[in-house]
């Protein structure tokens, strides 16, 4: 496994971080042991957010620590809030007051006293910088949360809410997989009249890279929003066909190429993985120690359907 320093104190954290959105599958017992058979193959991050289940994963992944009491400090532990899920109406809300309930909810849910990371999950159109500034200056000086980040945010926003904070950004969690590369397709096409050309997200990847922000991928095994795995889809053919000649001549599975391929879109990027299957955790681990050639990385790039000029 391959590790990167993260945030103020330059944590050491796996390049392989494990999601716990799909968790309320599983029950306690299956959670600890996929909690503890990803420390074995070298994961050492948690990603998990307030809304995932309406608050029933942080639940179970809290349930997991309590049973199993020395797992919580072997993890740096990350959530997310902003997604507000009121009985009537799902928005984005990035006030002061809702971002400090919704660590203190947190909080409780996980039976832990701190985060070691929270990020903004969604971009609040309405958000006021020096208003989220207070919010984690007063998470940080309570001992709450270490260290901030965001999620899907593009570099103007990431900029605006720079304006009103004292401390970093450490990390922007965006979807990124082999089947999901608008952000990289626009590079390739600049000045081009063609669909790829048009940049979706104002240069993420470049604007993360030049301010040492930590890429979090997320859905690295999905086509579409969610719409299904592409390793073994009959939709992918011919990237399967890559992906496991690839996987042959570096003799693991074609889901740990796919995984090294997101690896190498930059140094500082994280793999959040979603399986609830520990094999598939043991599997996985491996892409954090494969590097594939700039060669492999085009040739698995322009077999998901993609062109270059
Ligand atoms: N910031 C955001 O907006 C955002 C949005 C979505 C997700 N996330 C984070 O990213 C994490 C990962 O997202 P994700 O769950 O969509 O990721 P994913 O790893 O792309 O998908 C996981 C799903 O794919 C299945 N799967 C994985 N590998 C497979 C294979 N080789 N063959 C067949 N099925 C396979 C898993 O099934 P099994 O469980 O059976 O293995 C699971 O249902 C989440 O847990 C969450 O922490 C963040």
């Amino acid at each position: 496994m391959k590790y990167i320093e993260f945030g103020a104190n330059k944590q050491k954290v796996s390049k392989i971080a494990l999601g716990c959105m799909r968790i309320p599958e599983l029950n306690v017992l299956e959670i600890v042991n996929l909690l503890e058979t990803s420390l074995d193959a070298g994961i050492n991050f948690l990603d998990i957010a307030d809304c995932y289940s309406k608050g029933k994963a942080e639940s179970l992944l809290g349930e997991a620590f309590s049973k199993q009491t020395s797992l919580r400090d072997n993890f740096f532990l990350q959530s997310k809030c902003g997604i507000r899920k009121d009985p009537d109406l799902t928005y984005y809300d990035f006030s002061k007051d809702y971002i400090i309930s919704c660590v203190e909810g947190s909080l409780k849910r996980l039976n832990t006293d701190h985060l070691d990371c929270l990020l903004l999950h969604r971009p609040d159109a309405l958000m006021d910088p020096s208003e989220i500034g207070e919010a984690f200056n007063k998470l940080l000086s309570d001992g709450k949360v270490l260290n901030f980040g965001v999620s899907n945010m593009n570099p103007m926003q990431m900029k605006y809410l720079k304006s009103g904070l004292d401390c970093p950004i450490c990390a922007n969690q965006v979807q990124l997989s082999v089947c999901h590369t608008p952000m990289i397709n626009a590079g390739f096409n600049t000045n081009m009249d063609n669909d790829p050309a048009i940049m979706r997200d104002g240069g993420i990847l470049e604007y993360c890279k030049l301010n040492g922000i930590v890429v979090q991928a997320w859905s690295v095994m999905q086509y579409g929003f969610f719409k299904g795995v592409f390793v073994g889809s009959p939709l992918y053919l011919k990237l399967n066909s890559v992906l496991d000649k690839i996987a042959s001549e570096l003799n693991v599975s074609s889901q740990v190429v796919a995984i090294a391929w997101v690896l190498k879109v930059a140094k500082l990027m994280q793999a959040v993985i979603g399986t609830t299957k520990a094999t598939r955790v043991i599997d996985s681990a491996k892409a954090g120690d494969i590097e594939l050639t700039r060669k492999q990385w085009y040739e698995i790039y322009l077999a998901a359907g993609n062109e270059l000029p």
